[in-house]
């Protein structure tokens, strides 16, 4: 018998109507090898008896009660340091917003907020609690730290209502649970580029045009890749934030450096993701001294247009590459990135309305479409580390 410890998932079940579909998941979990171990709160008890997961699970079910002090703190922390992915389905509205607020006041909140694991939450309640304000801010607050949500269905609920806030289906949670604790390295052997962050045109030695790209996003990415087996090189614009360990760095500054590391770079890729945010302008002449007050007239710079990065690789692009590009965009959002996928021969575009709550510049989050010539997918709000997840998907399934 092989000694090997199993995956442990811990399960949080809340107290909404869905919570029987919980048994159903645990069985589909516990199939595909994981050992789960059970949370309930105190509503939960309430449509499912704890000893239903007990004798599910095989395990004693950490219930939330007061009662047994003595267990109550220890036991809250072994689960969250046992745990390999903490998963809550059905998440009600009041367990999202105490995640989001950092309240720990029953047993699986504080064995939540203590867990290291990743998180997963499967949210199901009413539709106009789905829809609520509060509800959607808390949930792109817990998107934006990394926890992993399954956005609800759309169908006939419990209460009467039809709507968004149905528990997506168990096979759909287990296989997503899955997917995040056995990250392929279905990468292995492939080599990515990755351009992030912008550029910086100078004006003159104090003074530069440049954009609010953080990096964020092509980080992300880069991130991804090499988790899944990529060999990648990240070409970066002068950013805040560190870079994957792992990933071979070449900086650049203006579009130009952009343009010439990139030509050195690209004949050796398979993959090349664009989400740089490069300068279309740079000014005609760069001043040598620091430009001073016109004295009440104003100034004008003159602007040459920058080469056109993406558009210039997409001229030489083999058989065997493929190449993804970025639209931000503010208006006439799916039009403009399907015009650009054409011009810059890419392969599949990413559509991002940077106007968008939660979308484009700086933020942790973001709402992408991804197109290809043949296919359109619109995603939820996501975190950027999952936007980089699906878009690797979607160009692995194009090379297939
Ligand atoms: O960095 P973050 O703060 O995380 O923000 C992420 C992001 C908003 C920068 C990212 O999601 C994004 O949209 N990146 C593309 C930004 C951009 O320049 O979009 P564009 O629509 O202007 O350009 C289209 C494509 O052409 C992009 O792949 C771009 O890299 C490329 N391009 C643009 C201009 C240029 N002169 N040369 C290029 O290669």
């Amino acid at each position: 018998m092989s000694s090997k410890k199993k995956t442990c998932i811990v399960l949080g079940v809340t107290g909404g109507i869905a919570a029987y579909k919980a048994c159903e998941l645990l069985r589909l979990l516990q199939k595909r090898g994981m050992d789960v171990y059970v949370v309930m709160t105190k509503h939960a008890c309430q449509f499912v008896a704890p000893l239903t997961f007990e004798t599910l699970s095989g395990h004693p079910v950490a219930v939330d009660t007061f009662e047994r002090p003595a267990t109550w703190e220890v036991e809250h922390i072994a689960l969250a340091k046992r745990a390999d992915l903490f998963l809550i389905a059905p998440a009600t509205a009041n367990i999202i917003g105490k995640m989001a607020c950092g309240i720990a006041d029953d047993m699986l909140s504080t064995t939540v907020m203590a867990t290291k694991a990743p998180v997963m939450i499967a949210p199901a309640m009413n539709t106009g609690m789905w829809e609520n304000p509060a509800t959607q801010q808390n949930i792109a607050t817990l998107v934006s730290r990394g926890v992993h949500v399954v956005t609800p269905a759309t169908g006939h609920l419990a209460c009467g209502d039809s709507g968004a806030g149905k528990l997506e289906d168990v096979s759909v949670i287990a296989e997503r649970a899955i997917a995040i604790l056995e990250k392929k390295k279905d990468m292995l052997g492939l080599r990515v580029m990755v351009t992030a962050g912008p550029t910086r045109e100078a004006l003159d030695p104090v003074r530069y045009i440049s954009n609010r790209s953080s990096g964020k996003m092509g980080y992300a990415i880069a991130r991804a890749a090499m988790e899944r087996g990529a060999e990648v090189t990240l070409l970066t614009g002068p950013v805040a934030i560190q870079p994957p360990q792992g990933v071979r760095v070449i900086p650049f500054m203006t579009t130009q450096d952009l343009l010439e590391r990139a030509l050195e770079n690209v004949s050796g890729q398979d993959i090349i993701i664009q989400s740089a945010a490069p300068a279309d302008y740079r000014a005609k002449e760069i001043a040598p001294q620091k430009i001073k007050k016109q004295g009440g007239t104003d100034m004008i710079i003159e602007l040459a247009e920058n080469p056109d990065v993406a558009a210039t690789l997409g001229k030489n692009k083999r058989a065997d590459q493929t190449f993804v590009g970025f639209a931000a965009e503010t208006n006439d959002v799916l039009a403009h990135a399907k015009g650009k996928l054409e011009k810059k021969n890419l392969d599949m575009i990413v559509a991002n309305d940077v106007t968008a709550p939660g979308a484009g510049f700086d933020v942790n989050t973001n709402i992408v479409t991804l197109i290809t010539k043949e296919d359109m997918l619109s995603l939820p709000l996501m975190s950027k580390d999952d936007v980089a997840d699906q878009i690797l998907s979607g160009v692995l399934k194009l090379r297939k």
